[in-house]
């Protein structure tokens, strides 16, 4: 017993939880996913499973992209993605929903599945049924040699090493990384993308590992954050574009750990429903870089204002519109629009962790949920 218990503080390289150790694992994670991959003094991207099969993912006119839970998050960061840089549909589906609605697959789809585990019962479903009607299904799994890995007929492990803690984060960034790895080969090949900007999202790639370092930095300013709003009954994560499903991840992480119950909304939805939820009881995070949607999203941040909801706004280091408005600010370094996602991720996962620690939940084992899901 007693050794068994030496070994777990050992693996836990001296974090409090595994959940914590995997936080912080993420800038070496990240970089270990694109290392081999992405060259980026001759501008290329180097992964065999898509070298192999280019004619398949061109001669596709749309990508379905099937997942659950986290997976699914990193799913929809990738529609944004491959839509964006490599202008090709793409559809996100829960595997669970997928299997059963007997779901329109052709021979010249690619259906992408998403998986940490590559265990997942529904996931390795709906691949059984894709492959059954003459898809091409790729995988991007975590676990080496995983069910969905030998499943598939192709696909890219992640390399993000073994995930302990049952609420998934440095999957879901590393996920996001590979998937765009992909997005960005795939718009190459097709020249949706010109050489000067390919170039630019690689050399701002290889940036994230020490990006990321730096929103880690915030963990201090964050459990000041956490202590204040941690026995708050509901929470609302806003985000827009590339951070929507940021948004709704956010959401997640809390709902796994706390058992608080929070939801995730695209910022410009809130009219059409939760604004009516909005009161000084309610705290609501915003995703609030810098983007296109800017703007935008500061209307929004006054809308819940004027509604006297308390705002925790994640912006753009040296942010100024925001900050004037909102109760508190955490800062992500600056980066392209579309591999934002990676950065403010990072604030929300800490804020569910510290509260979780604070309401003296079982961080790592969250009751009623399991690492991997192999029933239905
Ligand atoms: C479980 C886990 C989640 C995970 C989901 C999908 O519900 O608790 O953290 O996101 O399964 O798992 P997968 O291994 O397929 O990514």
């Amino acid at each position: 017993q007693e050794l068994q218990l030496n070994l777990e503080q050992i693996e836990k390289g001296g974090y409090e939880h595994f959940m914590l150790k995997e936080i912080y694992e993420q800038p070496r994670a990240i970089l270990d996913t694109f290392r081999g991959r992405l060259l980026s003094n001759e501008a290329i991207i180097k992964m065999a499973g898509i070298e192999d099969n280019m004619k398949r993912f061109l001669a596709a006119d749309r990508i379905i992209i099937v997942a659950c839970g986290t997976s699914w998050h990193a799913g929809l960061v990738a529609e944004y993605i491959f839509e964006d840089l490599a202008r090709i549909p793409v559809e996100v589906e829960y595997a669970s929903e997928f299997r059963y609605r007997n779901p329109v697959i052709s021979e010249k789809d690619v259906v992408i599945a998403i998986s940490q585990s590559g265990e997942t019962a529904d996931t390795l479903a709906a691949i059984k049924l894709a492959r059954s009607k003459g898809a091409f299904v790729f995988g991007v799994c975590n676990v080496v040699g995983s069910s969905i890995a030998r499943e598939t007929d192709a696909g890219a492990y992640t390399h993000a090493g073994p995930e302990i803690g049952v609420a998934s984060t440095k999957a879901f960034t590393t996920q996001i990384t590979v998937l765009t790895l992909i997005a960005l080969r795939l718009a190459r090949a097709k020249g949706t993308i010109s050489s000067s900007e390919f170039r630019q999202h690689l050399i701002e790639l290889e940036t994230i590992p020490n990006k990321v370092e730096e929103a880690l930095q915030s963990d201090e300013a964050i459990k000041v954050i956490a202590d204040i709003y941690k026995d708050s009954k509901n929470c609302l994560y806003l985000g827009r574009g590339f951070n929507f499903p940021v948004a709704l991840e956010g959401a997640l992480k809390l709902k796994e750990i706390s058992y608080i119950h929070a939801e995730g909304y695209p910022a410009a939805e809130m009219k059409h429903g939760p604004i009516a939820l909005i009161d000084e009881q309610m705290p609501v995070v915003v995703i609030a870089t810098k983007t296109e949607h800017y703007e935008k999203v500061v209307s929004n941040i006054q809308e819940i204002k004027s509604r006297k909801g308390k705002i925790i706004g994640i912006v753009t280091k040296g942010d100024v519109s925001v900050r004037e408005l909102a109760d508190h600010v955490i800062e992500v370094p600056d980066t392209l629009e579309s591999l934002s996602p990676l950065l403010t991720t990072i604030p929300l996962q800490l804020l569910s962790y510290h509260i979780a620690v604070m309401l003296g939940k079982n961080v790592d084992q969250p009751r009623n949920l399991a690492k991997s899901v192999t029933v239905e």
